[in-house]
This record gives structure tokens, C-alpha cells and sequence, in this order.
């Protein structure tokens, strides 16, 4: 497994990433193109080059703006997960936040999605607050987002 940038010809396949993982809610290939032309924000993608082409497991955004470092997606391949993808990315996302000499790591997280929240929850993240009916879900339903912070070492 191996960490590399996202560039503009991996926005497509994030695309693909970020639909199976988040459906409906999903961010499109324009809106993650948006997001990557802003002043610090940096793509990382996981790919495995064991076999033939490298094949993209899983990738995250983040925001870099003065001293706060922010994730604002992270999502792994459901056939590759469990296996310490997305914890190899927050280890990648904390060491470029050291570099870049943030003090603060943020995050969002929906109020119902466990998997997450205990990934977020071994790597020292606590709940700073809450956002009431942040996300849409099916069915006209909304949950909450809890804002989660983790000092930078
Ligand atoms: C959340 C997500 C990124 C985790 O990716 P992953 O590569 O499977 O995570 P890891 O293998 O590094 O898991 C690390 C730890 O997180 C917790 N965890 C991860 N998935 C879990 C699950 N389905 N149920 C319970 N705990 C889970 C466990 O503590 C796990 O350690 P363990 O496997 O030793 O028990 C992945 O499930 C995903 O892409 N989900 C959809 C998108 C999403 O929700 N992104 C986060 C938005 S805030």
C-alpha cells in the first residue's frame, strides 16, 4: 500500500470512491475538483502497486488554513476496509499537518456513523460539539454532525 497525491487525473476515480461510500450525499467530480483548487487543500490517495496498474484503494481531502488542519473527507474502498487503510491515511494527514506546523487536527463526523467515530476515537480525537440535522439521510431524515478535535503533537 503506498500514500500518493491526488492529482487532477485521480479526481474521477475519488468520484467512484466517494459514491460508494456515501451514496446520495456523495461529492461529484466537479465538487471534489472545487474543493482541491483551494488555497491549501491537498489530496492524498491510497493505491495498492502490487499488481499490474496501481489499483486506488481508498483517499482523503484535507484543508490546510492557518494553524487549524482539517479533514473534510476520507473514504476507503468497501472490499479494502479493515485493514488499516484509513488509519495509515490519518497517520499520513497528521505527519503533513507537523509539517505544515498546525496545531490543531478537526473533523466532522455524522452522529450515526459508528465506524468512524471509533477510527476517530483510537487516533486521541474528542467532541468539541454538535451540529443539530447536519446531514440529510433517506426518507427526509437528518442526523447530527459532531465536531471533533485532536491536537497535533
Ligand atoms: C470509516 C472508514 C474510512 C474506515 O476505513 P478502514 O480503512 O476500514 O479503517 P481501519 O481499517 O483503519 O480501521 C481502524 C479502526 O477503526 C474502527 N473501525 C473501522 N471500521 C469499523 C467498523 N465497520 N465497525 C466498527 N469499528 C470500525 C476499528 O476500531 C478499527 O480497528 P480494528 O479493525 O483493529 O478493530 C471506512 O469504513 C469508510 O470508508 N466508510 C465510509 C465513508 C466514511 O464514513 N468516512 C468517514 C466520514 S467522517
Amino acid at each position: 500500500m503506498r500514500i500518493v497525491p491526488l492529482g487532477a487525473s485521480e479526481i474521477r476515480v475519488a468520484a467512484l470512491i466517494h459514491k460508494e461510500a456515501f451514496g446520495f450525499e456523495a461529492w461529484d467530480e466537479r465538487a471534489i475538483a472545487d474543493l482541491l483548487a483551494m488555497p491549501g487543500a491537498v489530496g492524498r490517495l491510497v493505491v495498492d502497486p502490487t499488481i499490474g496498474p496501481p489499483e486506488p484503494l481508498g483517499f482523503m481531502l484535507l484543508l490546510f488554513v492557518a494553524e487549524d488542519a482539517e479533514l473534510l473527507t476520507v473514504a476507503v474502498r468497501p472490499g479494502a476496509r479493515r485493514q488499516g487503510i484509513a488509519t495509515s491515511l490519518m497517520a499520513d494527514f497528521f505527519q503533513l499537518a507537523h509539517q505544515r506546523k498546525a496545531t490543531n487536527a478537526f473533523l466532522e463526523v455524522a452522529a450515526d456513523n459508528v465506524p468512524a467515530q471509533r477510527l476517530y476515537a483510537r487516533l486521541g480525537f474528542l467532541v468539541e460539539g454538535t451540529r443539530r440535522d447536519y446531514y440529510k439521510r433517506p426518507g427526509n431524515k437528518r442526523v447530527a454532525a459532531h465536531l471533533l478535535r485532536r491536537p497535533i503533537a
